[in-house]
């Protein structure tokens, strides 16, 4: 009897040991093996939800985003050219030994999701109606260009210009500030010059209208 104990003790002991290294290696961020799908699926779903709907708008939203842009910011992150507090403090760590191909390949996974956008109401509300008024037609009288000139119409990106569509407001709106105010995100440069003249309440009406926002 004893011995029957000691056997399961053990046999418990190595396979709790075996599970918890098969999960810990491939959340290994340090592990060139593990495929950026599984990253994305064990790591970044964590903060950015599993299809990159992030529920929390802390994380933003990474379903749908264009795979360029997206390559370009692990990159900026990984080479600490991007230095807003929280790409920093969350993103610096995460991207520092990915390789080049898992970087690719969570490109491919994320852009491929569907994006939810938030409440997305039939009507738009007065908000989301200056909004588009600003993302369609800029504002000409502070020398404004239309968002959707680089965004693309209906805000799905293209290429290094960011999709917004169905992006989280309070996201938009800090990195809009991030722009007007700080030398944070140096790539961004063209943005700052945008983002310059912007009132808050562009700020606002843009960000509502974009999270909103569906792309057919
Ligand atoms: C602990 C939370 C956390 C985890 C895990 C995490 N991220 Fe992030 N990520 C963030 C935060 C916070 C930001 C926003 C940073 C900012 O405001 O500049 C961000 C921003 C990003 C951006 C920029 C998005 C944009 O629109 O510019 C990308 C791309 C990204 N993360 C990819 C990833 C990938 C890929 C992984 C997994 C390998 C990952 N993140 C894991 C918290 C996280
Ligand atoms: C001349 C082209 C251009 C125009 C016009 C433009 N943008 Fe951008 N925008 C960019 C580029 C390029 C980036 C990516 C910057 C980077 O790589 O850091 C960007 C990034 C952004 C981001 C950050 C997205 C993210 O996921 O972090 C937001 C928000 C944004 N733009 C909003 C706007 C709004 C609102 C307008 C209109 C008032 C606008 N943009 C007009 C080129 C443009």
């Amino acid at each position: 009897m004893k011995t029957v104990s000691i056997t399961l003790a053990l046999l418990l002991a190595a396979f709790g040991a075996g599970c918890s290294t098969t999960a810990e290696r491939s959340r290994n961020l340090a592990d060139p093996s593990v495929s950026g799908k599984t990253l994305a699926l064990q790591v970044c779903s964590n903060c950015h939800g599993v299809d990159g709907n992030s529920v929390n708008p802390n994380f933003p939203k990474l379903s749908g985003q264009q795979k360029e842009y997206f390559v370009a910011q692990m990159k900026e992150f990984k080479g600490h050219d991007r230095l807003d507090p929280e790409g920093f403090e969350y993103m610096w760590g995460i991207s520092r030994s990915l390789t080049e191909k898992q970087i690719d390949e969570l490109a491919s996974y994320f852009s491929q999701q569907k994006n939810n956008p938030d409440q997305a109401g039939d009507t738009l509300t007065q908000r989301e109606s200056a909004g588009k008024f600003v993302f369609e037609q800029g504002v000409a009288a502070r020398n404004i260009p239309p968002c959707s000139t680089c965004h693309g119409a209906e805000a799905a990106g293209n290429g290094t210009f960011p999709r917004l569509a169905g992006q989280h407001a309070d996201y938009i709106v800090k990195q809009l500030n991030v722009f007007q105010r700080t030398d944070e995100r140096p790539e961004g440069a063209i943005m700052k010059v945008i983002a310059h003249d912007l009132t808050s309440g562009n700020i606002e009406n843009v960000a509502a209208y974009l999270s909103s926002h569906t792309t057919k």
